[in-house]
């Protein structure tokens, strides 16, 4: 087959190579980068569908060359893109949801769309231990004390200024359990914690398996003395964490989103941590800061905040390149597809037969 690899400024080409460096001999791989065009505005209904795009759909026609399997991580996709592809035979998008895809112009086109759900969750997973370690230690405060140029290392008990807590026999709820809340769940254990989990679209056989005690909602938010939000963010749990159910959680916990904000009503947060209910919280996911100025949740001691890090690793971008060069490999083989994002196209395929 004839591959196009089209990477981008945070998934460049370069990070994905290594993942079809086996297909040399067996398929012709063209490795190429999309460049950075915040100034491009979508316009037309496939293009403002959209999410997280990085580049143009100019710049990825500019590139095709009579390709058969097109990979991206943000290259947007588009009706244009694939009226300039009548070659196209398979995308592969190396990222968990095909969000800069038009998914219906690709399936209507008979292409099938594969991504790579779960590639970064390890990455995920493992910030979010640290979170709650963090947390625990009052590693924020801490350090904020030897930032503000705190004296340091002259007593050896200026420890107990942060008297923390072993995270061993503490109490982790875990809201959503799919590839990262599970993967949280097993290192939880490892280290002794006791973990919950609330997963509305999972049987408690299943929450069991992945090493969680499955409950309630209100039960979890009662018990835990860590809250992590793992559920994958819709328009029906939108605002999930809200006053009362921030007001439920157990007092002196501390919360953790590694998710979505849209998941979180950050002014209730505010509230809680003010009240004095929560002891801190660690967030990898906020609504967009102001332009200039410190973060207003940064005037609570014990808090984190990170800009969207939890994905950002070398071995997230290799996976996914992984992911979708195996997928590559099942199409030419004429193997079943493992992650298809628009299964129609092979009902459509089907029927054509
Ligand atoms: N910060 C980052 O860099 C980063 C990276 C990857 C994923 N994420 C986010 O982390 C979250 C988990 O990702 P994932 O790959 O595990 O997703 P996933 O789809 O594998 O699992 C999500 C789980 O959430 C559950 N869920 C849905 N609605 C729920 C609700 N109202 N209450 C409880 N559970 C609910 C689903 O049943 C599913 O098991 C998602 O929001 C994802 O967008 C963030």
């Amino acid at each position: 087959m004839k591959i196009l690899v089209l990477g981008d400024s945070y998934c460049p080409a370069a990070s994905l190579a290594p993942a079809f460096a086996a297909f040399a001999g067996s398929h012709e791989v063209t490795l190429a980068d999309v460049r950075d065009a915040p100034e491009w505005q979508p316009t037309s209904p496939s293009e403002t569908g959209l999410r997280e795009y990085l580049g143009t759909p100019a710049q990825v026609i500019d590139h095709l060359d009579g390709h058969e399997a097109l990979v991206v991580q943000g290259a947007p996709i588009t009706d244009a893109v694939l009226d300039a592809a009548p070659t196209l035979r398979l995308i592969g998008v190396a990222r968990g949801g095909p969000v800069n895809v038009d998914l219906a112009a690709a399936t209507a086109r008979g292409v099938p769309v594969v991504t790579s759900p779960g590639k970064n969750a390890v990455s995920v997973a493992e910030l979010t231990l640290a979170f709650v370690t963090m947390l625990a230690r009052r590693i924020p405060e801490a350090m904020r004390h030897i930032d503000a140029g705190g004296v340091f290392g002259h007593d050896n008990y200026e420890g107990s200024q942060w008297m923390g807590h072993d995270i061993e026999g503490r109490t982790l709820g875990l809201v959503g359990l799919g590839q990262v809340g599970r993967r949280v769940a097993a290192r939880a254990g490892a280290l002794g914690m006791h973990v919950l989990a609330h997963d509305p679209y999972l049987d408690p056989g299943q929450i069991l398996e992945a090493g969680a005690e499955p409950v309630s909602l209100d039960e979890l938010l009662a018990r835990s003395d860590f809250v992590s939000l793992h559920a994958r963010a819709t328009a029906e749990n939108q605002g999930l964490m809200d006053e009362a159910r921030f007001a439920r959680m157990k007092p002196g916990a501390a919360f953790i989103n590694t998710a979505r904000e849209t998941l979180v009503d950050e002014a209730a947060l505010e509230r809680a941590l003010r009240s004095g209910r929560l002891s801190g919280a660690a967030l990898d996911v906020s609504s967009p800061s102001p332009a200039t100025g410190r973060h207003r949740l940064l005037e609570f001691p014990n808090m984190v905040i990170v800009a969207h890090i939890a994905g950002a690793t070398a071995e997230t971008l290799e996976r996914g390149g992984v992911m979708i060069a195996d997928e590559i490999r099942r199409f030419s083989a004429g193997e079943p597809l493992r992650n298809l994002a628009n299964p129609d196209v092979m009902a459509m395929a089907r029927v054509a037969e």
